[in-house]
């Protein structure tokens, strides 16, 4: 069981950044990453849709055998975790937010969070319920920014483009006088710098991607399913293949890597 993959799955290529982060954390383990590329944007998308492929999603990394599953996307995790969990019963699933809360719980008491990501997460208003159960006093409030998504995955990131529409959502008055942000998307660390430097370091800026593969190193090593070999093995599938969707998935990943086509809506 320890020797078998972990498999990760997103709507598209922005769960690289989890992968990436926990290749480097747990470089033993073997990946299979699934790339929704025909679906993409969940954040556009219904509950319904998104739980339906995400379910499909779950049985095919089931199918190639991996020994959990990391829902490395904001929107699914909000809407599809519990699906998931109850579709994979066998094999621990992790999703990108429950460590986040842990996090801002453990170092908030009456302070304020913002939150930023699809339209799916927030209006699933999963951030705020969960703080809110744990830090009652916690004020929370969270903004839409869908344009922020494409912007990454067209690059235009640290440039005049960029800037303005980042300071256009960063703005808004649901944002103001936030003590910390949460970067509720799997896209934003690629823009977790500019967003610093927006608030010129006098707010914390939640970068999902680490605090999320020490918790999932953590909880793999307690259920003793740390591969004890050092023979990691790494493929990646999409539903829809594009040239330029592999381009992408290179600077999501921060390698060269080669996407496999995969149908698995038939
Ligand atoms: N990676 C997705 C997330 O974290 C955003 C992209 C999408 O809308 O599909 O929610």
């Amino acid at each position: 069981m320890q020797n078998l993959p972990i498999g990760i799955f997103d709507s598209g290529i922005g769960g690289l950044t989890v992968a990436h982060a926990l290749k480097v954390k747990l470089p033993n383990e073997s990946i299979i990453y699934f790339g929704d590329t025909e679906h993409l944007p969940y954040g556009e998308k219904s509950d319904e849709a998104i739980q339906n492929f995400s379910k499909k999603i779950a049985l095919f990394l089931l199918e190639k055998k991996c020994k959990c599953i990391v829902i490395a996307c904001n929107s699914a995790s909000s809407v599809a975790f519990d699906i998931i969990k109850n579709t994979v019963k066998n094999i621990p699933v992790f999703n990108v937010i429950d460590p986040v809360i842990e996090k801002v719980s453990n170092s908030c008491n009456a302070c304020k969070v913002g939150v930023i990501g699809t339209k799916a997460t927030i209006s699933s208003n999963i951030y705020k319920s969960k703080i809110n159960a744990k830090c009652p006093k916690a004020i929370v409030t969270a903004l839409a920014t869908p344009l922020l998504a494409p912007m990454i995955e067209e690059k235009f990131i640290d440039g005049d483009i960029s800037k303005k529409i980042i300071a256009n959502y960063l703005s808004n008055k649901k944002l103001q006088n936030i003590d910390q942000l949460i970067l509720a998307c799997t896209h934003y660390p690629l823009i977790y710098k500019e967003i610093r430097d927006y608030y010129k370091g006098e707010i914390s800026v939640i970068n999902s991607t680490n605090i999320v593969a020490e918790h999932i190193a953590s909880e793999l090593k307690n259920k003793t399913l740390l591969n004890n070999q050092f023979k990691p093995k790494y493929e990646f599938f999409v539903s829809n293949y594009t040239k330029a969707f592999e381009k992408s998935a290179r600077f999501f990943f921060q390698e060269e890597i080669k996407l496999k086509e995969a149908n698995i809506w038939t």
